[in-house]
């Protein structure tokens, strides 16, 4: 069974002036059980408009959505899902630590197993420390981090975050993927959403890329990075008869001791026939290559 089914899924919303505006246009997505997926696209794209359709949140304008096999106009859907909304407010009376529990009997926790996870997530989040203090003295990046462990606590199998790294320090940024590893480790799904490639690269299975409400790609992460192989800069050890091209190409840059030859991939294993031939010794190989942010800004153009 699929964690995540999301078919046809349209939201047109009426803006000022009736202006209708097609916030997601037909989207079709299976995000399998197990997987991590990342779903990126720039600021307006669609991506908050389609976790809130998924979370019923909003109302379709056309389409469906399931989760586990359940659709998601039912509440049951939600009960086995760890949500992160975009911009999460909580009460500012309350401390973190009554929060966390809070949310946990709503979940209908039992109150031994509550006690135990509020204080693994409260540590796992760093937020022990500040966890008896009103979360109105918390800053942006405890908020998150508030955000995170109440999407944890009842150890869901479904997470759906918007924008998890978001108003996150460095530190926090690899605490957070840290956390999403540590979920696949353990089987559970994430769809998540974000509008900065390196967050995608590091932990997801596959990515979609939405654009004005239309997803333009899914793949998994290993392919695009592979397709986006140009070629291969080769560092050889110089000799003499290498100060001359090599293999028919010209070197790129000569140092006294080594040449480096741009060798596209069509080019490769004939270049890598002559090394052998003449018993060259290779110094390096560098990959060039389309990065993720390339692949990203190619379809946004
Ligand atoms: N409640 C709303 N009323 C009118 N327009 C909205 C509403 N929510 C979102 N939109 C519009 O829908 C589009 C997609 O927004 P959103 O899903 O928040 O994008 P993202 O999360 O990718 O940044 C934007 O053009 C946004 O202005
Ligand atoms: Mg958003």
């Amino acid at each position: 069974m699929n964690a995540i089914e999301i078919t046809g899924l349209s939201k047109q919303f009426t803006g000022k002036h009736m202006i209708k505006i097609d916030a997601l246009k037909g989207l079709n997505l299976n995000i399998a059980a197990g997987e991590i997926f990342g779903f990126l696209g720039p600021n307006g794209a669609g991506k908050s408009t389609t976790i809130k359709l998924v979370m019923g949140l909003l109302r379709p304008t056309s389409g469906a959505a399931q989760i586990m096999g359940l659709d998601v106009s039912r509440p049951e859907s939600r009960y086995n899902v760890g949500y992160l909304p975009e911009n999460p407010a909580f009460y500012d009376y309350l401390s973190a630590e009554e929060y966390i529990t809070f949310v946990g009997t709503q979940f209908k926790m039992d109150s031994t197993l509550l006690e135990q996870r509020t204080e693994d997530v409260l540590i796992r989040l760093d937020l022990w420390d500040a966890r008896k203090r009103p979360m109105r003295g918390y800053s942006k990046g405890m908020i998150q981090r508030v955000g995170l462990a109440q999407a944890l606590v009842h150890d869901p199998e479904v997470y759906i975050l918007d924008e998890p790294m978001s108003g996150l320090d460095p530190i926090g940024r690899a605490l957070v993927k840290d956390i999403i590893l540590d979920l696949k480790a353990r089987g559970k799904s994430v769809f998540f959403s974000t509008h900065i490639t390196d967050d995608v690269e590091k932990v997801c299975d596959r990515v979609g890329v939405i654009v004005k409400g239309t997803l333009v790609a899914v793949d998994r992460v290993e392919s695009i990075l592979r397709s986006g192989v140009e070629g291969y800069v080769i560092h050889l050890q110089a000799t003499e008869a290498e100060s001359l091209p090599f293999a028919g190409i010209e070197a790129l840059r000569r140092t006294e001791s080594v040449s480096e030859y741009y060798v596209p991939c069509s080019g490769f294993n004939a270049f890598m026939g002559e090394v052998n031939r003449t018993g060259t010794n290779v110094v390096l190989v560098e990959m060039k290559r389309r990065d993720l942010e390339d692949f990203f800004l190619s379809l946004v153009k």
